[in-house]
């Protein structure tokens, strides 16, 4: 596990597309494994700044994203499909039929996640993940007491997680219940992982997953066991480390 520390968020999202557009130029077949949320768009702004000003190209990148709401439509604003098309994947050369998420809306989840997982292996499984951190150490939609070894599921999802992701809801009643997330297996089998934490919010989590024991109490402990680790969090993630 490598940490880089940084001084704020701006500089946290810096160094993190600036790691991504290293692997991006070196491999433009790269598998990118990506994740929604209020961490990862300042990464996102700085990819899509860097495609536009140094044309770096997305022609062959292939991304797959951790997770997806159950139960909402990809045109609902508050989807992940919405999310990643909005944030990124409209903003870069990608063609639409590289981009994947898992589809939320299936009729046979537990079908859904198989093909899903199968997707992945077939191209070759994920060359780089991103991650952010749930204050409760959850990765994807992996919650506490998710088994390390679980593959693509769906899952119910923990009240404070619902809560936290309020914030881009009109009220809790509209945040979904249910998800399909990557498992903690599936992201464990990427060839590298890099983690993105910023705020104080973040520091209890960072300081288990740095310091604590290796437990599916705090899904992300797991992360220790990876050959290619790098943590990349603010001052204030890190203030209790
Ligand atoms: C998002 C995801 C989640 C978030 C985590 C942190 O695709 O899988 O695990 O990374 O909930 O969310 P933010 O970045 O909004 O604090």
């Amino acid at each position: 596990m490598k940490i880089i520390r940084t001084a704020n968020y701006e500089e946290m999202s810096l160094k993190a597309a600036e790691i991504m557009i290293d692997r991006i130029r070196n491999n433009p077949e790269i598998t990118l494994g990506l994740a929604t949320g209020s961490t990862p768009r300042g990464v996102y702004q700085k990819l899509i700044k860097d495609h536009v000003q140094n044309h770096t190209s997305y022609k062959k990148v292939k991304t797959i994203n951790l997770d997806e709401y159950m139960g909402i439509s990809e045109d609902d604003p508050n989807s992940y499909h919405y999310f990643m098309k909005t944030e990124l994947l409209d903003h870069i050369d990608i063609p639409t039929a590289q981009t994947h998420l898992p589809d939320g809306r299936a009729e046979d989840l537990h079908a859904e996640c198989a093909n899903y997982e199968n997707n992945i292996q077939s191209i070759g499984g994920i060359d780089l993940q991103l991650l952010g951190i749930g204050e409760n150490g959850h990765i994807g939609f992996n919650e506490p007491g998710t088994p390390f070894d679980i593959l693509t599921h769906p899952v119910k999802l923990e009240e404070d997680t619902r809560q936290a992701n309020a914030r881009f809801f009109n009220s809790i009643d509209e945040v979904p219940t249910h998800a399909v997330t990557m498992g903690i297996g599936t992201i464990m089998a990427s060839k590298e992982i890099i983690l993105l934490a910023s705020g104080a919010n973040k520091a209890k989590a960072m300081s288990l997953l740095i310091n604590g024991a290796i437990h599916e109490s705090v899904p992300a402990t797991a992360l220790r066991n990876h050959n290619n680790f790098t943590i990349i969090a603010d001052e204030e993630a890190l203030k209790l480390v």
